[in-house]
Parts: structure tokens; C-alpha cells; sequence
């Protein structure tokens, strides 16, 4: 028999949790397929429906067996490679548990009581949280009509109190990407005193002939950021590791803010790995073979008569209002697990080939519906 006590809710207490913490919205993640006998397939995560490549995998491993030892803390190998490849100082490298957790730091680098942080809405859906939950005010300026970002509307946003400006491009969920010529305007209108945080969490997915030039930003402008991640074209969301790429106050002040020893050794050796030339060759072939399936997906559904803003990323999305849920629920019948976003829209991940064919088939019987109905 077990000793321990019938469980309980524990006694009464009367801890001061901060009041902010009421407004703060809840991170909805993707949801699972449930697990119901039909066949789904789940995209509702933007994640890859590919396992990491076998090199990346087996770095991850080969890590796991020091992992009695705490992680190299100043991750020196990766912060090195991170730096060759955007032809910086390792030190202007900030590492943490996805880029979730840096932009984070970033918000508990600059960002006090009461301070301002703008952003397009909607957007990452992590945003609002983390700028509420270290105390600042999230100032979400809407998309236009098209899914992307109103420039014009985020300047006008910006006010004594603004320290810090993210700009997701390609955009979460909606699709669109800004271009280098479009951010360098915005740049110039925003005092240099803000930091610009440039979200690329899926720039592998851009079409390469018109990816934003973030590296010319970054070195024309001392108050750009740059976030990137592991998590989407490189298979590792579950590893969770990201970065930014900073100037060197901020860089120093995000190691100041970041949680110790955050990036874990297989996830360092795996983010490594996907560095090495094989292994980002391999990974470019995969950004690819998704470019395509995009293509194909929107074409396909652009035929059916859909108005989808044009996407970048590896997901595409139905701004379908009100009628949103309905749609994830007509899909998930059909065995398709899709990201719901309130009267908003539905965000579908490109994933494998089997997936994307069902998608476009679900969303033509959705339209024949429609249409009987009218
Ligand atoms: C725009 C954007 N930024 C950042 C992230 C977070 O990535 P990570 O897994 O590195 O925290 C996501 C994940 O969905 C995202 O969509």
C-alpha cells in the first residue's frame, strides 16, 4: 500500500499572484488528432511531418549519453557556426529553448512596466503573452484585408513608450512576408531607440528569388534583431531551440536575461548537425519539395474559387470569419486536424503529400456545399 496521503487540493492559501496574470490569454497549441479509430493527420502545428535527418538525429543522441553533465553553457560550438553563417561575432549569438523563449528574453531585456510593444495582430499568438506576462502593454495593430502587415498603421502605433517592434515575416498564421524594401521605409521611420524584431521563424519556406535581405538590414540598422528557429524546416520543435542574432549590447543583455543553461546539449548538437553542409543541402531539398506542395495547394484551391492570402510559409490559411470552427470541424471528420484561430480563420500545414491532397479535397466539398446552399 502506499504510504503517500489521499490527494487532495492541498490547504487553503492566499498567495498575491500578480493581477496581470488575469488578462493574459492562454497559448492555445495545435490541437492532437484525437484518437478515434478515423485516420487524421495533424496540422494544426506548422511543424514538419518529417523526422529530423538521420545526422542531426544521431548528433542528438550521441549527446544524450553526457547528459549527467550540464550543457556548455556558453554553447561556443553552435554560437561559433551560428555567427559564421550570419558573418557575426559568436557573442552577438543569443541561444535559448526556441525562439519562443529568445524573443522572451527580449521583451524582459527591454521592455518595463507600462513600456509599448507593437506587433501585427494576427499574429504569432505567443506574442501577447509573453509581452503581458513580463508587464508590458501588447499594442496589436490589425492586418489589412490580405493577411499582411499595415506598415503605415504599426508607425502610427509607436509612441515614448514603444521599446520594441516585431514584425513576423512570413506572417503567423496568415502567410504573407514583408520585403526588404518595405521594412527598410518602416526602419526609417522608427526612432533608433526601438528595437526591431524581425521574426523568421519560416524563412526557409520563402520563395528564395524574393526572401527578405535581413542580413543588409541587420548590418544598416543598430536596432534590428533577428529570431530564428530549429524548430520548423530542421525537425526539432520538440528539442526546443532557437536564436537571435543581436547587436552586441543587446546580445550581452540577453545573455543577462536568458534562463541558464537553457539550450540542452542534444538539442545544440543537433542544431549543429543541421548546419553542416550535407545536412543543410538535405534540409534546402526539403524547403523546396514544400515550396512546391504550396504551389500546388494553392493553385488547387484558387480553382476552386478560394481568395487565400498568398502564403510564404509552410501553412496556408482560410480567412473564414465566424465560420471558422465549423471548418475545423467539417475537416477534422474528414480526417484532417486543423488550427482554428476564433473568428479569425483556419491554418492548414503543408505536410506530407496524402495530407495536402486530402486538405484540397475537403475544402472543394466545402465550397460544393456552399454553393448547393445558396
Ligand atoms: C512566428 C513564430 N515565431 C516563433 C515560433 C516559435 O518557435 P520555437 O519552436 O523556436 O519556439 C513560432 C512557432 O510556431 C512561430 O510561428
Amino acid at each position: 500500500m502506499s504510504d503517500l496521503p489521499a490527494r487532495s487540493e492541498g490547504p487553503a492559501e492566499t498567495i498575491r499572484l500578480r493581477p496581470t496574470l488575469e488578462s493574459l490569454p492562454a497559448y492555445v497549441a495545435g490541437k492532437p488528432a484525437a484518437d478515434d479509430g478515423i485516420r487524421r493527420y495533424k496540422v494544426s502545428s506548422n511543424e514538419s511531418h518529417l523526422p529530423p535527418i538521420p545526422a542531426v538525429r544521431d548528433a542528438a543522441i550521441a549527446a544524450m549519453t553526457s547528459s549527467n553533465r550540464y550543457p556548455d553553457a556558453a554553447a561556443q560550438e553552435l554560437r561559433a557556426a551560428l555567427g559564421e553563417k550570419h558573418g557575426v561575432e559568436p557573442s552577438q549569438i543569443a541561444l535559448s529553448t526556441g525562439s519562443v523563449a529568445v524573443t522572451g528574453d527580449l521583451v524582459r531585456a527591454l521592455v518595463g512596466e507600462g513600456d509599448e510593444v507593437v506587433f501585427a495582430w494576427r499574429s504569432f499568438e505567443a506574442y501577447p503573452i509573453l509581452v503581458g506576462s513580463h508587464g508590458g502593454t501588447p499594442v496589436q495593430v490589425p492586418l489589412t484585408a490580405a493577411g499582411e502587415h499595415d506598415l503605415d498603421a504599426m508607425a502610427a502605433a509607436i509612441t515614448d513608450r514603444t521599446r520594441l517592434v516585431l514584425l513576423c515575416t512570413p506572417n503567423n498564421p496568415t502567410g504573407p512576408s514583408l520585403s526588404t524594401e518595405q521594412v527598410e521605409e518602416f526602419l526609417a521611420t522608427v526612432p533608433e531607440h526601438v528595437v526591431v524584431g524581425i521574426d523568421e521563424a519560416y524563412r526557409e519556406f520563402h520563395d528564395p528569388a524574393t526572401v527578405l535581405g535581413t542580413a543588409g538590414l541587420f548590418r544598416r540598422h543598430g536596432n534590428v534583431v533577428l529570431l530564428r528557429t530549429f524548430s520548423k524546416l530542421q525537425g526539432l520543435a520538440g528539442l526546443r531551440i532557437g536564436y537571435a542574432v543581436a547587436h552586441p549590447r543587446l546580445a550581452r543583455a540577453l545573455g543577462q536575461v536568458t534562463v541558464p543553461f537553457g539550450a540542452a546539449a542534444p538539442a545544440q548538437a543537433a542544431a549543429l548537425a543541421s548546419l553542416e553542409p550535407e545536412a543543410a543541402q538535405e534540409l534546402e531539398r526539403r524547403a523546396a519539395w514544400i515550396r512546391e506542395e504550396r504551389s500546388r495547394v494553392l493553385a488547387a484551391l484558387a480553382a476552386q474559387g478560394w481568395e487565400l492570402p498568398v502564403s510564404q510559409g509552410n501553412f496556408v490559411y482560410f480567412p473564414l470569419g465566424e465560420r471558422s470552427a465549423e471548418f475545423a470541424e467539417f475537416a477534422d471528420a474528414r480526417g484532417l486536424v486543423l488550427r482554428a484561430y476564433g473568428a479569425d480563420g483556419v491554418r492548414a500545414t503543408i505536410a506530407e503529400q496524402e495530407a495536402n491532397s486530402l486538405l484540397i479535397e475537403i475544402a472543394g466539398e466545402w465550397i460544393a456545399q456552399e454553393r448547393r446552399g445558396a
